[in-house]
């Protein structure tokens, strides 16, 4: 499978690079950095510093959107740290981003490759909707694309109403998800809530022996210790690294398929990921009323826990 990876590293996006590069079947191709977790620039270095630390520092990496389309930059320190990686980001990348733009690099790679990649995308989307603007035959031309965002049947987290990464950027979100992808997965805090990774499988990460597990268990501590406030449980919640888990066994999840939006205008629930839930009646007269023309998605809504957590 050959994927690029929009991110905003942020300690569980480093997880999911990490859960990626020991995939023998995955070739990253290219990678957009995004705000979010933290703004650009340091997502833009964190993502370089991954990749040295990888042995990936071939895969180029592209400057992502400074801010959101309509809102002003929010990002995530407290969840994150200052550096976005719980304060061990460590000393500044060798390497530097190529020239183009986030959204220019997917246009660009995705004419390249009609049909060919899969978009992984675990930050705000900003870059995506952008590179829609550049191409709004990009739906056609990427066989596949995996979203972590969004709550759907549960509550949010950075709001009671919204998950993080549509709450950075709704409008992008709700771009993305009228776009009319054949084949979108959107992988959300329904099934991500319930991946906790607990003291064991901390216990387990501490009796790895190398640079990575290292780095890993460095960086993870500052993440953990505001899920152990947020949660009142020792352990940690691997967002991203489940969207890539479930990219690479679709089957790990069971899934709703859903005409999605976003709350745009909702006082108390901007960034809401929304849908007709109602139960209703095939050939029912009461239409369906939320995103009604949009191509369905596949959002998960139930995940193997247990297999999921070993193959972290
Ligand atoms: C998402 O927001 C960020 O904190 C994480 O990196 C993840 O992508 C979870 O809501
Ligand atoms: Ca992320």
């Amino acid at each position: 499978m050959r994927i690029i990876v929009d991110t905003d590293p942020g300690v569980d996006d480093a997880f999911a690079l990490f859960y990626l590069a020991a995939e023998p079947d995955v070739e990253i191709v290219a990678v957009g950095s995004v705000h979010g977790n933290a703004p650009t620039p340091v997502t833009t270095a964190n993502s370089l510093r991954l990749l040295e630390l990888l042995g990936l520092e071939h895969v180029p990496v592209a400057r992502g959107a400074l801010r959101p389309l309509a809102q002003p930059l929010m990002t995530a320190e407290a969840v994150h740290g200052d550096d976005g990686l719980g304060g061990f980001a460590g000393p500044e990348p060798r390497t530097e981003p190529v020239d183009e733009s986030a959204a220019e690099q997917l246009v660009r790679l995705a004419r390249q490759n009609p049909g060919k990649l899969t978009l992984l995308a675990l930050g705000p989307l900003t870059n995506v909707a952008l590179a829609l603007q550049l191409e709004p035959e990009l739906p056609k031309l990427l066989a596949k694309v995996v979203v972590m965002g969004g709550a759907l049947t549960v509550p949010g987290n950075i709001t009671s109403y919204a998950e993080a990464n549509f709450w950075h950027d709704p409008e992008a979100a709700d771009l993305v998800l009228d776009a009319g992808f054949g084949d979108l997965t959107i992988i959300g805090l329904d099934v991500t809530m319930e991946s906790h990774a607990d003291t064991a499988w901390l216990t387990r990460l501490a009796e790895i022996d190398g640079p990575i597990a290292k780095y890993a268990r460095d960086i993870v501590g500052f993440y953990a210790n505001f899920y152990e406030s947020f949660l009142g449980k020792p352990g940690f919640v691997p967002h991203d690294s489940l969207a890539v888990a479930i990219m690479i066994d679709p089957d790990l999840a069971t899934y709703r398929e859903e005409r999605l939006a976003i709350e745009l205008t909702g006082r108390h629930t901007r960034g809401q990921l929304v849908a007709d839930l109602r139960y209703l009646a095939p050939g029912s007269p009461f239409d369906r009323d939320i995103a009604k023309d949009r191509t369905p998605a596949k959002y998960a809504v139930t995940v193997d826990t247990a297999t999921f957590l070993e193959r972290h």
